[in-house]
């Protein structure tokens, strides 16, 4: 504190002098926005010509294929680097041994192969959690007395998934599941089956929040998951050294990018993190957030410019990228702002 008062007293020293132009505003600028940080997650159905409205999250719909690529084809324009993929699974396709997580026909690796034999250019994150696939609703397979998830036993289906993502042409592997030692598990795998270069996206710091409640909607997850919670996977919401310890090991084990989620209500963990491993650290804006600002904002009780600042801010807060389900409107916007 010191120092910064040494650096001179009124009115030598006036803030808003710098304040005062448009100018000197951009030029003292610290932290910069730009379609380069955003990543967008698409939610994938089966089906032709199907496009969804999912009524927690206005403005969001469960695509088809021929809709994701015409989605894909604007973001591409758009210069928007990546996309994460959500798979909307029939409940007739979801089991108590989630065998369709690594059916190498099934909804993500058939979208995968489409995407990318249209747009190789774009960046594919894929999910790797059984949340989609399990009858339960839990990220995991259940153990023999359906008490909790049998952490090694879901594991096996892991990098089977993981694996089938891999072949089909996916460019990051995502786990989102929370499994201990699955980061490792998975890398090894990749490594094993030639799959050196493909990236892992560890969501090593994500909290058991009730953020994701609006997401659960949209794939289908809260009525498998009924009353049931995540607390023994994800993270206690006020825990941060914890947080430390996951991305430490997920680092450890072969994690190229770390994730933390939600986004807004943790930027101390994203600092933290940051500032400790300074390692490609993402931010998950999760659907909660998203469904809360776009509802302001339909409503006219924020502007526009509060969905553009959530996520400058994560920027300052030591983001390198944003998965947002903002991605393709903000794109639009700065493009716009460019001109
Ligand atoms: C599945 C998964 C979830 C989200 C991303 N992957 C939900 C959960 O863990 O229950 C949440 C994303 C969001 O809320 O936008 N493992």
């Amino acid at each position: 504190m010191g120092d910064y008062l040494a650096l001179g007293e009124f009115p030598a020293t006036r803030l808003r002098r710098m304040r005062q132009s448009v100018f000197s505003r951009k030029i003292m600028q610290e932290h910069h926005l730009s379609t380069h940080d955003l990543i967008m997650p698409l939610f994938v159905q089966e089906g032709k010509q199907m496009q969804t409205a999912i009524d927690s999250m206005p403005g969001c719909f469960r695509l088809s294929l021929d809709h994701v690529l015409a989605e894909v084809e604007t973001l591409v324009q758009l210069g928007i680097p990546a996309i994460a993929l959500f798979p909307v699974i029939p409940k007739e396709k979801k089991s108590q041994l989630a065998e369709e997580a690594y059916n190498p026909q099934g909804l993500i690796p058939s979208s995968i192969r489409s995407i990318k034999q249209h747009f190789p250019e774009m960046g594919i994150f894929c999910d790797v959690a059984l949340d989609p696939y399990t009858l339960s609703g839990h990220d995991g397979l259940m153990n023999e007395a359906g008490t909790d998830v049998d952490n090694d036993r879901t594991i096996d289906i892991l990098i089977q998934q993981a694996l089938v993502q891999a072949e089909a042409g996916t460019d990051v592997i995502a786990p989102s599941d929370m499994m201990d030692g699955r980061i490792g598990a998975i890398r090894e795998a990749l490594e094993k089956h030639g799959f050196p270069s493909v990236k892992i996206l560890s969501y090593a710091a994500k909290y058991a929040s009730a953020f994701y409640g609006p997401f659960r909607d949209a794939v289908g997850s809260a009525s498998q998951l009924g009353k049931a919670n995540k607390h023994t996977y994800q993270m206690d919401p006020a825990n941060t050294n914890e947080a430390l310890r996951e991305v430490a090991l997920d680092l450890k084990e072969g994690a190229d990018m770390v994730m933390i989620k939600p986004g807004m209500p943790y930027l101390d963990v994203v600092q933290r993190v940051k500032e400790t491993f300074r390692v490609p650290t993402l931010v998950y804006q999760v659907s909660g957030e998203y469904s809360m600002l776009k509802r302001a904002v339909t409503e006219g009780i924020l502007s526009e410019q509060a969905i553009v600042e959530s996520l400058l801010c994560f920027k300052r807060a030591g983001a390198d990228a944003i998965i947002t389900y903002f991605a393709k409107d903000v794109a639009i916007l700065l493009t716009s702002k460019m001109r």
